[in-house]
C-alpha cells in the first residue's frame, strides 16, 4: 500500500467516526462502517440478521465498544465482565482484575476465599486470615505457624519454651509439667513441681533418700539435694528422723533430742523419757561432751565419782571406793554405824563391837564400853591404866589427868590395889586386904587387916576414934632410942 492510499483509509475511518452516528452493539447494521466502536464488527448471527458485535475474545465495554476478555488477575480492565477469573472483578480505581472482597489471589488465575478460622481447609497461606497461621497439612488447613499454637479458633499465640515467659494459655508453655498461671500470666511449674532453671520443672520430693536434681525439690525442712547419685538428704548439722524430718545434731549431753542419732557424744543416746542426750547404759557423763564407762565395782579405775555406780561409792585416788561413813562389803558400801545403831553386819559396827544377831544393833564386845559419842568402843581398863573416858574405868574410879595422859584414878573413898579400887577402911572396919586399912594423917605404919578387920599391929595401940595406931608404951620408945644410940656410939668408936 502506498503512503497516499494509506493516509486516505485512516482519514476515511476517522471521518466516519465523527460524522456517522455509530450503531450500538447488538443493533442491526448493514455495513462494516455502521459498527463504529472499538473491536466491534457488523456480523451476521444465527437469525441471519447483521448486528454490531464484539470480535472474538472481546466483550462489550460500552454501548458501542468492546474490550478484551481478561483470563488472569492483574490484567487491565474497564468493566468487571472482562475479568473471567471466578470471584474477581475489575477494580474501579486501579482498573485491573482483582479478587473480590473476601477472596485472595492464588496465582494469576484463581481467587480463593479468605479463611478466618484455624483448622479450615485452604490452598495457600495467603488465605489464612489468622495472624501467625499458615496453610499446610494433608488435607491442607489453616494452622498456626511453627513457634505458635492456637488459642481458640482464630488466634495463634507464641510457644513459650521457658518458664517465667508471659502466656495466655497453658498450651503455650512447653516446659514439661508447666502451665500458664491464670493470675500472673506467666509459664509456671505445676503444683507438685519446682523450676530447675528456666527450662525444666522437677517434681517436689517429700521424702529423704529419694533422688533429686536441685535442693529446691527437697520438701523436707533442713534438707538439701546432694551426693552421688543425688538424693534429698539432711543438711550438715542435721540428721534424718524418719523419712520426712531432719533434726539438729546435738554435740553436747543434756541437750534436747528426739532420736539417738542426734546425740553425737560417743556412747550417748536420746533418753526416751526425758528427751535429752544422755550417756548410754554403762556410761556416765564427763562434762557435757563425753561419756566415760561406768565402773560397776569397787576398786575399779575411775576418773569421776559418777563412774563408781555402787551406791555410796566415790572415786578417790583413781579408784572406786566407799564414801566416808561407809565400808565395803563385797561390792557394796554399807553405812558405818555407831554403838546402839541398828545394823545388818558386824562390819558396820565400830571396832570392838558386833552386830548383835537377835537385836540387830551394834554392841561393844565384852571388856569394851561405848565411847560417849558412840562412834567407838573403848577397852575397859583398871586402876591407873591410861583411859579416855571414865566409862572405861573400873568401878569407883574416874578417868582424870593431864591431856593425853589421863588414867583411871580411884574415887576419894577408894584406894587402888592392883587394877581395882578398894573401899578405904578405918580401924575396926571390915577389910579384905591390909592396904585397904588407911589411917588418918600421914603416918600409915602399924595397921593391917587381920581377921577381916583393920587392926593395929603389935605393939601399936589402936586409937579407933582418931583412926590412928599409936606407938605402944614409953618404955618401948626409950628402949628403941637406947638401941639406936648404942649403935651410933659403937660406930663412932
Ligand atoms: C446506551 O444505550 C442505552 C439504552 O439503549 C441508552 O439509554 C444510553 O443513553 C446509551 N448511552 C450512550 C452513551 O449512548
Ligand atoms: C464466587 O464464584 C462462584 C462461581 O462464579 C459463585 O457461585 C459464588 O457466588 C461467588 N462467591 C462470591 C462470594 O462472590
Ligand atoms: C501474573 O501476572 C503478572 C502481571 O500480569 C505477571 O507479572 C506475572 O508473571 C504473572 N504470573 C504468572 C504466574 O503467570
Ligand atoms: C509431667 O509431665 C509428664 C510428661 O508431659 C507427664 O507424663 C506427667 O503425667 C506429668 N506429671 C504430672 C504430675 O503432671
Ligand atoms: C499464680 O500466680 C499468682 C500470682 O503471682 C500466685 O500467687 C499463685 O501462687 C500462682 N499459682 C500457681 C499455681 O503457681
Ligand atoms: C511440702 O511439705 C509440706 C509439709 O510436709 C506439705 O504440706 C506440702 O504439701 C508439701 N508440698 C508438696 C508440693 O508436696
Ligand atoms: C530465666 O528467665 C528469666 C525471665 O525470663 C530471666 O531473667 C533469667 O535470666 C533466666 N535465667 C536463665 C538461667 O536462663
Ligand atoms: C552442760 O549443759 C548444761 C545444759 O545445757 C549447762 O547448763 C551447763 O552449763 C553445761 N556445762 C558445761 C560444762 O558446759
Ligand atoms: C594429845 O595427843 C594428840 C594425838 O596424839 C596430839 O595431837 C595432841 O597434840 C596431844 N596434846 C597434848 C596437849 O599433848
Ligand atoms: C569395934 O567393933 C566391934 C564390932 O563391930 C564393936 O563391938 C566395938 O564396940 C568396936 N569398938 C569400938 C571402940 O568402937
Amino acid at each position: 500500500m502506498s503512503k497516499e492510499h494509506c493516509f486516505l483509509v485512516v482519514l476515511c475511518v476517522t471521518c466516519a467516526s465523527y460524522l456517522v452516528v455509530g450503531v450500538d452493539l447488538g443493533d442491526f447494521c448493514t455495513s462494516f462502517d455502521d459498527c463504529t466502536g472499538d473491536f466491534s464488527i457488523c456480523n451476521q448471527d444465527a437469525d441471519n440478521f447483521d448486528r454490531c458485535r464484539c470480535i472474538t475474545d472481546y466483550v462489550p465495554t460500552s454501548n458501542t465498544s468492546c474490550g478484551p476478555v481478561r483470563n488472569e488477575l492483574r490484567e487491565t480492565c474497564e468493566i468487571s465482565d472482562q475479568c473471567t477469573v471466578r470471584n474477581s472483578t475489575c477494580n474501579g480505581a486501579s482498573k485491573i482484575c482483582t479478587c473480590n472482597v473476601g477472596f485472595v489471589p492464588n496465582g494469576n488465575t484463581s481467587c480463593v476465599p479468605v479463611v478466618n478460622e484455624l483448622e479450615k481447609t485452604c490452598e495457600i497461606t495467603e488465605q489464612c486470615n489468622v495472624a501467625m497461621s499458615i496453610c499446610r497439612g494433608t488435607p491442607k488447613i489453616c494452622t498456626c505457624n511453627t513457634g505458635f499454637v492456637p488459642n481458640g479458633i482464630a488466634t495463634c499465640v507464641p510457644v513459650r519454651n521457658e518458664l517465667r515467659e508471659t502466656c495466655e494459655i497453658s498450651y503455650q508453655c512447653t516446659v514439661r509439667n508447666s502451665t500458664c498461671n491464670g493470675t500472673s500470666k506467666i509459664c509456671t511449674c505445676n503444683i507438685g513441681f519446682v523450676p530447675n532453671g528456666n527450662t525444666s520443672c522437677v517434681p517436689v520430693v517429700n521424702e529423704l533418700e529419694k533422688s533429686c536434681e536441685i535442693t529446691e525439690q527437697c520438701n523436707v525442712t533442713m534438707s538439701i539435694c546432694s551426693g552421688t547419685p543425688k538424693i534429698c538428704t539432711c543438711r550438715t548439722g542435721f540428721v534424718p528422723n524418719g523419712i520426712a524430718t531432719c533434726v539438729p545434731v546435738r554435740n553436747e549431753l543434756r541437750e534436747t533430742c528426739e532420736i539417738s542419732d542426734q546425740c553425737t557424744v560417743r556412747n550417748s543416746i536420746c533418753n526416751g523419757a526425758s528427751k535429752i542426750c544422755t550417756c548410754n547404759i554403762g556410761f556416765v557423763p564427763n562434762g557435757n561432751t563425753s561419756c566415760v564407762p561406768a565402773k560397776g565395782s569397787l576398786n575399779d579405775d575411775c576418773i569421776l565419782n559418777e563412774q563408781c555406780t555402787v551406791p555410796n561409792a566415790e572415786c578417790r585416788e583413781a579408784t572406786c571406793v566407799c564414801k566416808a561413813g561407809f565400808i565395803s562389803h563385797g561390792n557394796d558400801c554399807k553405812q558405818r554405824k555407831f554403838v546402839s545403831d541398828s545394823c545388818d553386819l558386824s562390819l558396820q559396827c565400830p571396832d570392838n563391837s558386833v552386830c548383835l544377831a537377835e537385836r540387830n544393833v551394834c554392841v561393844c564386845l565384852r571388856d569394851f564400853v561405848s565411847h560417849s559419842g558412840r562412834q567407838r568402843c573403848l577397852k575397859r581398863v583398871g586402876f591407873n591404866e591410861p583411859c579416855e573416858e571414865t566409862s572405861q574405868c573400873t568401878e569407883n574410879s574416874m578417868c582424870v589427868g593431864a591431856v593425853n595422859s589421863t588414867r583411871c584414878t580411884c574415887d576419894d573413898k577408894y584406894i587402888g590395889i592392883g587394877l581395882t579400887c578398894w573401899p578405904k577402911r578405918a580401924l575396926n572396919e571390915t577389910c579384905m586386904l591390909s592396904r585397904q586399912c588407911v589411917l588418918s594423917g600421914e603416918k600409915q605404919d602399924g595397921v593391917h587387916c587381920l581377921d577381916t578387920t583393920c587392926q593395929c599391929q603389935t605393939p601399936f595401940r589402936a586409937n579407933i576414934a582418931d583412926n590412928k595406931c599409936n606407938s605402944g608404951s614409953g618404955q618401948h620408945a626409950i628402949a628403941i632410942f637406947s638401941i639406936l644410940l648404942s649403935i651410933i656410939v659403937s660406930r663412932s668408936l
